[in-house]
């Protein structure tokens, strides 16, 4: 088994939020639903109402000047002071759901770097100094800032459970600020069209306790495995003389340390066999999902940037060998 999904049940509706930005933004959405029910049922009441009164056979009243009256306090009341008070307390709860929201990382947040690509995620821990691809654990409790930028077009950042959208730009880093206060995996996606693969360009974000958070950023800190087994050691071998090489780093060998990090290419590999997908949600991560994959990335994967791999049998089997033990 070189990986499973991960089995906890998880949260993706904004109005289940599980820390404090997104909990503000659902207040807000409760908060005009209300609203605009109760100014629903009041406009509903009042038109019940008054064709109830005006039937048919009911003889009109002469428009007096009492009723002129009457009518002109309806439509001021309820065309100008309802809609006006609606906006006014909305405007007020928004700009106090913002002010939950901070724009700049707080004090003793952790810093995540993320890079949007077609159509994968790029993360990096700068604190920790490790990159991963397509998963982001953070620690329960504590503020995490996410600095956004992208490598090509716009992409869009949205943990629905955590926080609103904000849009990862080619010229410039936006910060997102969240926290999760429980638990859970949320499962998050791309959310700016983006190009043919825009709906498959998912990222696992996982939150849990401050001490399996440290033993996950522990696990990424670590180069890739040491490959076991000869049909492994030669895997490494054939990844490195490959076009593989070219755009894939593994932390560890040799080509990694002549990697420049600015010029990512594609997802780094170090850990794959520990993440749950392939191709940014397209597929489980299993050997023959990994097998098709490199074999065929478009058949898996359509426009997708990857080349499929030209391999002789054996070399491809020494590939797969290698990546499933790198955990
Ligand atoms: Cu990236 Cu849509």
């Amino acid at each position: 088994m070189v990986g499973t999904r991960a089995v906890a049940e998880p949260r993706a509706g904004s109005l289940d939020p599980a820390g404090p930005v997104a909990a503000a933004a659902a207040d807000v959405w409760w908060l005009m639903l209300g609203l605009g029910a109760f100014a629903f049922t009041v406009f509903a009441v009042a038109l019940a109402v008054g064709l109830r009164r005006h039937t048919p056979s009911a003889e009109p009243s002469p428009p007096g000047s009492d009723g002129r009256e009457r009518t002109s306090r309806w439509i001021i009341g309820g065309g100008v002071i309802l809609p006006l008070v609606v906006v006014l307390v909305v405007f007020a709860a928004t700009v106090d759901a913002l002010r939950e929201m901070p724009t700049e990382a707080p004090e003793g947040a952790l810093v995540v770097e993320v890079t949007g690509h077609q159509w994968w995620w790029e993360v990096r821990y700068p604190d920790a100094g490790f990159t991963t691809a397509n998963e982001v654990h953070l620690p329960v409790g504590r503020d995490v800032a996410f600095r956004l930028t992208s490598a090509d077009v716009i992409h869009s950042f949205w943990v629905p459970a955590l926080a609103g959208k904000m849009d990862l730009l080619p010229d410039g880093t936006n910060v997102l600020v969240l926290r999760a206060d429980e638990a859970g995996t949320y499962p998050s996606r791309c959310a700016e069209f983006c190009g043919l693969q825009h709906a498959a360009m998912e990222l696992t974000v996982v939150a849990e306790p401050e001490a399996d958070f440290d033993e996950w950023v522990a696990t990424r800190r670590r180069p890739g495995a040491e490959p076991a087994g000869t049909a492994a050691v030669r895997g490494r071998e054939v990844f490195l003389d490959s076009a593989c090489a070219s755009c894939h780093t593994i932390a560890g060998t040799s080509e990694a340390d002549a990697a420049d990090e600015d010029a990512v290419e594609g997802p780094v590999l170090t850990h794959l066999a520990d993440r749950p997908t392939l191709g940014a949600g397209a597929v489980d991560n299993t050997p023959g999902e990994l097998a098709a994959w490199i074999t065929d990335p478009h058949a898996v994967k359509s426009g997708v940037a990857m080349p499929a791999a030209e391999l002789t049998h054996a070399d491809r089997a020494d590939l797969l060998a290698y990546l499933a033990e790198l955990r």
